[in-house]
């Protein structure tokens, strides 16, 4: 449905739809999936069982959240046929381009659940492949633009730890994975994994809602997702600190350009189209960036740098008139570059954290009854109605 939603005398907002997955209040800063708090889903949860509280509405008992693990790790292969797609693609293509095309290319696998969109078994299997695949791929891309080989899943490992092995692993040698990293990461694809209307899942629902397949719609959010004002941010910050660091400016110097739009230059990683004060996300991956670096012993110029622009951000008059605080993108590309990922992996990481919100959201809004197909109005500013003039009456 769409509708104007009053919120107080004056404060009108349109509501793109109404949803029971998550719920966000801007102002006091509070993100919860399913009413549970991120706070605590983000120290207490695995990612797996963040995807299914929020495709299915509950948390899991032990038994089901087993099969569903197990369920998700039967699936993890890719088709051989795919390792030739990858290798379709320039060495350095942006993986985010590479990323959406190898989704949309899994319907071609699965014709026959495809026409049944609306069948909860087929969502299910759509669900359990892309949550399955799509680290898979994922690792496939990163190796692939570093000329590496590729490894295949382990099922005796964790969702996250075998990710991280896939995409940092070699055939000859053995990977010590460390415990504190694996954590960290599941944090942060859990911090990621759902955020109502943004502009990726609105998106997936926009797509989804002429009843394209899962795969399609979720490759159409990856495509969103890829700008820079929205997932792309995390790569923007992580260039944007180097450019700092590199140049002969100062912070102080750097956020006076901001202030001035130099260039259009933006603080990357600041400001928020909803929370107007705070993302809870940011404070915990800002903990989550201590914690790996310290560990990691790397990267603290850039954590510096980082902190140092939140310091004069968030006591200069220009950001806090304007609300800008930093948002979920702020610090986490500096952890992900102490992991080891290349900043453009960044926004992939993006997209699994997100995808069990694209797959939720799709679910819901394909097994709503009211559902129609998403068709926006606009508000015609063009020409009134002319006559054609002919070329040759034309100056
Ligand atoms: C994500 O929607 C979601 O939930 C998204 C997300 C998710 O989980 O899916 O949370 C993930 O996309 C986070 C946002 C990541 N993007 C960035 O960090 C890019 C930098 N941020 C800006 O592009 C911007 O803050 C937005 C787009 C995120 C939000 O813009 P707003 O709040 O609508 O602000 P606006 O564009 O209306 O600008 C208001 C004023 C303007 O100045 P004035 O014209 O009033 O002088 O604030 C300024 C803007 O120039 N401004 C900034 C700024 N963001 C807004 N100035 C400097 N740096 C910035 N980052």
């Amino acid at each position: 449905q769409t509708g104007l939603v009053a919120l107080d005398p004056g404060f009108t907002t349109t509501a793109s739809c109404t949803s029971e997955v998550t719920f966000i209040d801007g102002d006091a800063g509070i993100l919860r999936y399913r009413g549970y708090p991120i706070e605590q889903l983000a120290r207490h949860s695995t990612f797996l069982e963040v995807a299914y509280l929020l495709i299915k509405g509950e948390l899991p008992d032990a038994a089901t959240l087993e099969n569903w693990v197990a369920r998700i790790k039967r699936h993890r292969l890719l088709h051989e046929n795919f390792k030739a797609f990858f290798t379709a693609f320039p060495h350095r293509g942006h993986p985010m381009a590479i990323l959406q095309g190898g989704i949309a290319g899994m319907a071609t696998y699965y014709e026959e659940t495809t026409q049944r969109v609306r069948d909860p078994e087929q969502q299910e299997l759509q669900a359990v492949h892309l949550l399955a695949k799509i680290p898979t791929m994922i690792s496939y891309i990163a190796k692939r633009s570093a000329g590496l080989p590729l490894l295949y899943p382990d099922s005796d490992m964790g969702y996250v730890e075998d990710f991280i092995r896939m995409t940092f692993g070699l055939p000859y040698q053995r990977y010590d994975i460390d415990p504190v990293i694996v954590r960290a990461l599941e944090t942060l694809l859990i911090l990621h994994a759902d955020h109502e209307q943004n502009c990726s899942t609105s998106t997936v629902r926009l797509v989804g809602s002429a009843e394209a397949n899962m795969y399609a719609s979720v490759a159409a959010g990856v495509g969103a997702l890829s700008g820079p004002l929205h997932g792309g941010a995390n790569e923007a910050v992580l260039r944007m600190l180097t450019q700092i660091r590199d140049s002969d400016l100062t912070v102080k110097d750097f956020v006076e350009k901001v202030k001035n739009k130099e260039d259009g230059v933006k603080l990357m990683g600041f400001g928020h189209r909803v929370y107007k004060n705070y993302d809870p996300r940011a404070a915990l991956v800002r903990e989550t960036a201590h914690e790996v670096l310290d560990r990691l012993g790397s990267g603290s110029d850039l954590l510096t740098i980082a902190m140092e622009l939140e310091d004069i951000a968030l006591s200069d008059e220009y950001f806090i008139a304007r609300k800008l605080y930093p948002n979920v993108d702020f610090y986490t590309g500096l952890i992900y570059s102490a992991m080891g990922f290349p900043t453009k992996m960044f926004t992939p990481l993006f997209a699994l954290g997100r995808l069990p919100g694209w797959i939720a959201q799709y679910v819901e809004m394909i097994n709503d009854p009211v559902n129609k197909i998403g068709r926006p109005r606009q508000v015609y500013q063009g020409a009134t109605r002319r006559d054609y003039v002919s070329l040759r009456h034309r100056s």
